[in-house]
């Protein structure tokens, strides 16, 4: 069994990989500061709730737990506002990244899985974008992580103990069919959850951004991917780290796209509900096309994706709303 600390554990994401650590029997210590997270959401394990810009409390943490793995989830995730506020971003997101990649060397912790994102490519020119694509990201979000997989590649070249997992997760949905936890976020801006939304009658209508895109219906294709086999791959990452495997980026996607428009069907299909969609026009920054190469992460961590199926993630995601766990608790 291995111990780990969680940095936003009690997050979206990574609420789900602390399920999956404990069900397992791996010792859990999730580092939060529950800006975004819920102490609910945190099912297993000792949540100290801390932020890390606080360097001196992490080492506290990471010395007297002693981690054999940190995976790291804590960042700003909203693209928009990355573009308003560079700073906050930069600071959160990479600063702070710096402070837990210190705390963990001067303890002699050298194994890290790093929450990246298809951010980093920006608008690639191929599709489906592998790994080898170069870092090109088009916000200072995308910006924020192509720099911490910097900082990290550098690292491990300059320390060969050093090993690390980045994975870079295209558009994660869904939520663990459990019903406990899910996403629980104050004002969400992703399709999938804006549509579930809109079928629940809480928002008014569903804007489609575009529909003058270069793809067959018009609307922005991308790969959606649910939460819990993204859960399932940082574990694999762990193990893989823990059997002594070399530095790795992996794009965590199924390698297949869905259009808005064929989101917005499955949804209503899903749902049952006919909810009122408008067109409107682009949202700035949107790339027209995001789908993952997505071969390397099952050659190297053999991942099997159990859910792999648009209305099984919209199945999932519509339960927890309409379960209303997460809105009640917001
Ligand atoms: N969209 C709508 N209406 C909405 C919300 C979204 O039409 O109400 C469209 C967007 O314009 C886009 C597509 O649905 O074409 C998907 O948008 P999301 O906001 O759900 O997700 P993004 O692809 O913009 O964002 C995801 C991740 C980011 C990451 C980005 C990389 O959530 O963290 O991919 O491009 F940076």
């Amino acid at each position: 069994m291995a111990k780990v600390l969680v940095t936003g554990g009690a997050g979206y994401i990574g609420s789900h990989v602390v399920k999956l650590l404990g069900e397992s029997g791996h010792e859990v210590v999730v580092y939060d500061n529950l800006s975004t997270g819920h102490r609910w959401a945190v099912l297993y394990g000792e949540l100290v709730e801390a932020d890390l810009a606080d360097k001196k409390r992490l080492i506290d943490v990471v010395s007297s737990f002693k981690p054999d793995v940190v995976m790291h989830f804590a960042a700003y995730i909203v693209v928009p506002e990355s573009v308003r506020y560079p700073l906050k971003y930069y600071r959160n997101n990479v600063i702070n990244t710096l402070n837990l990649l210190e705390a963990m060397m001067e303890r002699g912790i050298n194994k890290f899985i790093f929450s990246s994102s298809a951010a980093v490519y920006g608008v690639p020119s191929e599709i489906p974008v592998s790994e080898e694509a170069p870092l090109a990201p088009i916000n200072p979000y995308g910006e924020s992580k192509a720099t911490v997989e910097r900082i990290l590649r550098d690292l491990a070249i300059s320390d060969s103990d050093f090993s690390y997992v980045s994975l870079r997760y295209f558009n994660v949905a869904g939520a663990d069919p459990d019903g406990r936890i899910g996403f629980a976020y104050p004002e969400p801006t992703h399709l999938i959850i804006r549509a579930l939304k809109a079928a629940k009658g809480e928002i008014d209508k569903l804007y489609i951004y575009g529909t003058d895109y270069p793809t067959p219906d018009g609307t922005c294709i991308r790969d959606y991917i649910h939460v819990v086999d993204l859960a399932e791959a940082h574990i694999l990452a762990m193990n893989y780290l823990l059997d002594g495997g070399e530095k790795q980026v992996l794009n965590c996607g199924y390698g297949r796209g869905y259009s808005v428009r064929e989101v917005v069907e499955a949804v209503k299909k899903v749902t049952g509900v006919d909810f009122p969609v408008e067109e409107t026009f682009r949202r700035p920054g949107d790339p027209p096309v995001l789908v993952a190469k997505a071969d390397k992460i099952k050659s190297i961590l053999k991942w099997r994706p159990k859910y792999d199926d648009l209305e099984c993630i919209i199945k999932t995601g519509w339960m927890w709303e309409t379960k209303g766990i997460g809105s009640r608790r917001l």
